[in-house]
């Protein structure tokens, strides 16, 4: 999953998804699972949005970091998805969920995302990795 290509997290823009991700996890609303998440997103206007998992005593109303970030980046007439991060804290890396994925998916073809732990430790993938052969918008 780590990249030997030209590391987004490494840059000014990626360093700063991963500082507001670190940040919004500690708002999220997580009496069920105890774990909470933060999502920091860059949209092509250079602008970024961030969210943190809200849960639900009816479960499955739970909404998860990533997908509260790009809601209220497309609320602001975002469009183009340029980069996310996702940061948990302790010592394991966090994973979007496959709905996640597809949400991302809705707002790029491709774009990195950087997972990132309790201990600031950076792993880069991308959405293409992610969800290989997907399905978007262009298909309708
Ligand atoms: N969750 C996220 O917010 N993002 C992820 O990448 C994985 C899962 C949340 C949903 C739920 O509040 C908690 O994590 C446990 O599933």
């Amino acid at each position: 999953m780590t990249s030997d290509a030209p590391s987004f997290a490494a840059t000014r823009e990626g360093e700063e998804l991963i500082r507001r991700a670190r940040e919004v996890y500690k708002e999220a609303y997580v009496p069920y699972s105890h774990y909470p998440v933060g999502a920091a997103a860059l949209f092509s206007s250079r602008r970024i949005y961030s969210g943190c998992n809200v849960e639900n005593a009816s479960y499955g109303l739970t909404v998860c970091a990533e997908r509260n970030a790009i809601f209220q980046a497309v609320a602001q007439g975002q469009r183009v998805l340029q980069g996310i991060a996702i940061a948990v804290p302790g010592d394991g890396f966090p994973a979007p969920c496959g709905a996640c994925r597809q949400v991302m998916r809705e707002f790029t073809e491709d774009c990195p995302v950087i997972l990132v732990n309790g201990r600031g430790e950076t792993k880069e993938t991308s959405l293409k990795a992610l969800l290989p052969n997907a399905f978007g918008p262009e298909f309708l």
